[in-house]
């Protein structure tokens, strides 16, 4: 096929330059025709003129106006076919007689003008014709008559017509014979460089070319020496690109992996929360950024993949502001993927949301001393929004083979729903939040249908490797599956799932996000006059959705110990508690938030003052640039999670210290703590070590708090959120290429045995 293309570059200009040749030709070769034709026929007037010459003196010194007789012998010439007509003029330039096509407007003088150029012609209505003028009589003088003879010359240009042809037809011809010996030969060379070149490759040297016993080639060796450089080059590239895999993960990074190595395919991310909630205020619709860790790390992936991400619309300004099938594009203010709402009735969203997911899965899976609430209703509301997801991404794959990044434990039995009618697409499930033991997830009645649902996936992932191990030995404990402990596979009814860990992220800030930072002492300023609070007051700052899983409770018993122990506290720390409303529907949340609220006021009744408030609870919604305020005017930010996949909020709050101080207390139970080891790590259910942390925060120096924040700092940056998709995405290629060589060795197979 190359060789065939590479004849082709040749032969096709030849080819070209051939015609080119033909079409330049023809105007020389009219020229030269025209010549050749004029001579003959200027000869052969002459002839005619002798021929004629005695008659017409005759005729003339008979009677010098030659009426009748001239005018037969005129006719009688002029029927030979060549000759065109023909005239005979006086001394005087008068036309004294002329047969009956002689053109009257040809006059004598002008025939004679024309008769003494080189190139005599004279156009007909009928075509072109040749103009002879030639003296009647003896060279002395004679009658001083002239004949004027004019010769067809239509005949030249048929003549000339016909040569081109023929001139074409024998370039042609010449061309082909051209090619067919340059494809021999470039055919027979080709294959001698191809074998050349891969005894080359194979390290056969020059000598194995051409046999043992000859010399090498001289001509191959350029060709040699090239070959050699570029393979170095290539292996360079190779080792420079095993290095780059340590460089930080950007945006760029991963688009480049998902080219590289996923060849582009489409990413379709599905959630329940959306990452963007319009919502009606009055006449005008309002965008929110909801509370959501998923959401927070999932949106600069969506941003740097494109694509699609599905999820429940539950925003009131939701529908008016999608299109007919639920489509918008986002972020509003630059859009660039694609949002697919699905949408729920109010009873849906109640038994699979509230109540089977809320109720029973997050309780069970955080094990935080909350009941799981299990109802038959609920169970069947999820498998029925389960199937709805399931359809919607059926609908938005644009390929076979789609690669689907499956979020979170409100999509248990998607994997499965998925893989049996996309069969050849990649799943990879992650679950944000922990998997308990085996004996804790056994409550959950349908426990076979969430392991057999989330099987259906390729690549099923957690934050650390204690919960992947949770879950290998909960299949292992209530399904029949092939386990491998080695690879961390299960294959389970013909499916292979791989389960990994993959530590969630942020995106590290970008320079131009961090050029909207206000200063660090700004936002102390802004957010301690906003408390009512001097400025020398030291500041604890809780970030948190209001859920019992955040150990909000034991906070606060913390604070409330620090002051006790502590006195010299009083009065010179609060803690800034944000507390983003989830969930409120649940009666286990409504009670939630009003037992902290009592909390609140019973501390503030204890330790509080006039002008002083150890606990300042804002129960609301914050967007991000609010959040990250409260971040850089902290002196710690407090993290007591009692049970989290990760939590978000302790990397957010080293991405938002560029000034490399303040202190992260961060509970033994979230993910992140795996990581980050330079916090100081508490357990929560401990009153006493987290309000000594506390202490220990507010009293450390600022070179301490430096060298802690620094390499804290270093961690998230290169631990970020693209690191976190590109090694799930890069997982899923080599699982995809995996399959691929599967199908063609059973193809190969069969084919064997056929
Ligand atoms: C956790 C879950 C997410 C969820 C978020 C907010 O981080 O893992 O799936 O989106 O909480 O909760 P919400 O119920 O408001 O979406």
């Amino acid at each position: 096929m190359n060789t065939l293309r590479l004849q082709l570059r040749f032969l096709l200009p030849l080819a070209g330059a051939l015609l080119l040749a033909a079409a330049l030709s023809q105007p020389l070769i009219d020229r030269l025709a025209l010549g050749w034709f004029s001579r003959d026929l200027t000869l052969r007037g002459t002839l005619v003129a002798d021929a004629l010459s005695e008659s017409i003196e005759r005729a003339l010194q008979r009677e010098p106006n030659a009426g009748d007789p001239l005018r037969q012998l005129f006719d009688r010439t002029v029927r030979d076919e060549r000759l065109v007509a023909l005239g005979l003029c006086g001394p005087d330039g008068r036309l004294l007689q002329a047969s009956a096509a002689y053109p009257r407007e040809l006059g004598c003088a002008q025939a004679r003008a024309l008769g003494d150029t080189s190139s005599p012609q004279w156009r007909l209505p009928s075509g072109t014709v040749h103009v002879g003028w030639r003296p009647v009589g003896a060279a002395d003088g004679g009658t001083g008559a002239a004949l004027v003879l004019l010769h067809d010359l239509s005949f030249v240009e048929r003549r000339s017509r016909d040569t081109q042809w023929l001139l074409v037809g024998v370039i042609a011809a010449l061309g082909v014979v051209i090619a067919l010996i340059t494809m021999i030969v470039a055919q027979l060379s080709w294959r001698g460089w191809v074998q050349g070149a891969r005894a080359l490759l194979r390290g056969e040297g020059l000598a194995g070319l051409i046999g043992a016993a000859s010399r090498p080639a001289p001509e191959l060796a350029p060709l040699a020496r090239e070959l050699r450089a570029r393979l170095r080059d290539l292996e360079d590239e190779y080792r420079r690109s095993l290095v780059a895999q340590d460089a930080p993960w950007t945006p760029e990074r991963l688009r480049s992996l998902l080219r590289q190595q996923l060849h582009g395919e489409e990413v379709i991310v599905v959630s329940n929360r959306e990452p963007y909630i319009h919502d009606r205020v009055g006449d005008s619709l309002v965008v929110r950024r909801p509370a959501s860790g998923l959401v927070t790390a999932l949106e600069p992936v969506m941003r740097a993949c494109s694509g699609t991400w599905v999820a429940h619309g539950s925003g009131t300004g939701d529908r008016e502001s999608a299109d007919r099938d639920g489509r918008v594009a986002v972020p509003p203010d630059d859009p660039r993927y694609t949002l697919r709402r699905v949408w729920l009735t109010e009873e849906e969203e109640q038994g699979y949301y509230f109540g089977f997911a809320n109720e029973g899965m997050w309780p069970l899976c955080h094990v935080a001393h909350v009941r799981p609430v299990f109802r038959e209703s609920d169970w069947q509301a999820y498998r029925k929004v389960n199937a709805r997801f399931a359809d919607a991404i059926v609908r938005e794959a644009r390929s076979e083979d789609p690669v689907v990044l499956l979020q979170d434990y409100h999509f248990a039995l998607v994997p499965a729903l998925l893989r049996a009618r996309l069969p050849r697409a990649t799943i990879i499930t992650f679950w944000h939040i922990p998997w308990p033991n085996p004996e804790s997830f056994g409550i959950c009645p349908w426990r076979r249908e969430i392991l057999q649902g989330l099987l259906g996936s390729s690549i099923l992932g957690f934050h650390t490797r204690y919960h992947c191990k949770n879950f290998i030995e909960t299949v292992d404990r209530y399904l029949e599956a092939r386990i491998e402990h080695e690879h961390s596979s299960i294959n389970y009814r013909g499916t292979e799932t791989l389960i990994e860990s993959y530590p969630i992220s942020i995106a590290w800030p970008s320079e131009a996000e961090r050029a909207t930072w206000s200063p660090v002492e700004d936002c102390r300023r802004r957010v301690r006059e906003r408390l009512g609070a001097p400025a020398d007051r030291r500041l604890l700052v809780g970030v948190d959705r209001f859920d019992y899983i955040k150990g909000i409770v034991e906070r606060i018993h913390a604070v409330e110990r620090l002051l006790e122990k502590y006195p010299q506290w009083v009065g010179r720390v609060t803690l800034l508690q944000i507390a983003a409303p989830s969930r409120s529907s649940l009666e286990e949340y409504r009670g939630f938030q009003d037992r902290i609220a009592n909390m609140v006021e019973h501390v503030n009744a204890r330790f509080g003052r006039p002008g002083y408030r150890p606990v300042e609870l804002l129960a609301e919604h914050h967007e991000p640039h609010a959040v990250n305020e409260a971040y850089r005017a902290a002196d710690a930010c407090v993290v007591t999670s009692l049970h989290d996949g990760m939590n978000l909020v302790a990397k957010e709050f080293v991405a938002a210290r560029d000034d490399e101080q303040g202190v992260l207390v961060l509970s033994r139970f979230a993910g992140a703590a795996r990581e980050l080891n330079e916090a100081l790590v508490v357990n929560p259910y401990h009153v006493e070590e987290t309000a000594e942390a506390l202490h220990r925060a507010l009293g450390m120096p600022a070179a301490e708090q430096r060298e802690r924040m620094a390499s804290l700092r270093a961690v998230v940056r290169e631990h970020n959120v693209y690191r976190w998709a590109a090694r799930m995405l890069g997982d899923a290629a080599r699982w995809r290429l995996r399959e691929r060589i599967e199908a063609r060795v059973e193809r190969h197979r069969l084919e064997a045995e056929a």
